[in-house]
């Protein structure tokens, strides 16, 4: 569903060219000071602008409409509303009957029996993740002194991102990319067995993400080519520091007190100028696309900011769900 999260909770909402899109916060403490300012960072960082981003120009500026009062949460729900002014629906007229590869046009179609909102893909849009990075600036507060980065490795299997994103664009085409998140000063005890491992939780609000196809922790796959003797993180004291980070800082589901790291994989945006096959609903015989507009070449330039958001949701429902912090129980452990 469009909600996620225990006690921090979080629900999005809009369409991508409706008029609207955003979030609803529910459960964020009360007193934490909150200003429209504080969103503008990593809603600039969300931003098209870079080469290989769509042309498209939101102001995106942050409708604080409820839940904050004298500059501080007051404990009530947190909506933050964003509108939508740059739109061109005239551009997705034809996904109607001749879905795009990739996306989630047909899909939509056949789930919601027509009714869903094609403009500029709707509710799948990378828009919707606009009311996520701001649910991501309230959640960055709470979990302090950690501090979440992400960042983009590679597009298209090559570190020279600028020349992969320009060479898929010339192309008419589009690359995906690899990112890896850290998160650092993070205290032990974050994640709650069984189901909501910090792996499991972090997954599913990563995976949440449009286009996200992977995500593993510390070494992730490649474990499976290593020794125990390998990728076992050695202990170096009682606090439980390792020097090698194989886990990705959590054993058992559990954080361990090292950075928290993973590395998400994005796939290629769907819609290119390229000509694909797809067929036409209304007559079910094959066709061709080729998708015009404005879109990103490579979305993963945009999703730095979108995957710490979702990792830092996740960790402050943990730090309130959390039952086994000395922080909070005021007992070492
Ligand atoms: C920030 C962001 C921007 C996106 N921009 C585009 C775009 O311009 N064109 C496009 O076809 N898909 C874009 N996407 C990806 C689609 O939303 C996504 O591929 C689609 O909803 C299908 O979902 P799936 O890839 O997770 O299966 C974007 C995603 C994000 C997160």
């Amino acid at each position: 569903m469009n909600s996620f999260g225990r006690l921090f909770r979080i629900e999005i909402f809009g369409e991508s060219h409706g008029r609207e899109a955003g979030v609803i916060v529910d459960g964020c403490p009360a007193g934490v000071p909150l200003a429209a300012e504080d969103f503008l960072a990593d809603l600039g960082r969300r931003k098209p602008g870079a080469p290989g981003t769509t042309a498209r120009r939101e102001p995106d500026a942050p409708l604080v409409r409820s839940g904050v009062h004298n500059g501080l949460t007051t404990g009530a729900p947190i909506l933050v509303a964003f509108e939508n002014t740059d739109v061109r629906s005239e551009d997705y007229a034809g996904f109607r009957d001749l879905p795009r590869p990739g996306h989630a046009d047909l899909v939509a179609r056949r789930k919601f029996g027509g009714f869903h909102d094609p403009r500029g893909g709707g509710h799948f849009s990378g828009r919707i993740t606009v009311g996520l990075v701001a649910a991501g600036v309230v959640a960055k507060k709470l979990i302090r002194p950690a501090a979440v980065e992400c960042a983009l490795l590679e597009a298209g299997g090559s570190p020279d991102i600028d020349d992969a994103v320009r060479a898929a664009g010339e192309a008419g085409d589009s690359v995906g990319g690899l990112l890896e998140c850290r998160v650092r000063e993070l205290p032990a005890g974050l994640g709650e067995p069984f189901f909501d491992s910090v792996e499991s939780l972090i997954g599913h609000a990563v995976f949440a993400i449009p286009g996200v196809k992977g995500v593993e922790f510390g070494s992730g796959f490649a474990c499976t080519r290593m020794r125990g003797s390998q990728a076992n993180d050695a202990l170096l004291d009682a606090g439980g520091a390792t020097e090698t980070h194989h886990s990705g800082g959590a054993d058992g589901g559990i954080t361990n007190g090292n950075p928290l790291v993973f590395r998400v994989a994005v796939k290629p945006t769907p819609s290119i100028a390229r000509r694909q096959l797809t067929v036409d609903l209304r007559t079910n015989a094959p066709a061709e696309i080729a998708v015009r507009g404005r879109h990103d070449a490579c979305i993963a330039r945009r999703m730095p900011v979108i995957v710490e958001a979702a990792a830092a949701i996740v960790l402050a429902d943990l730090h309130l769900l959390g039952q086994n912090i000395p922080r909070i129980h005021g007992r070492d452990t």
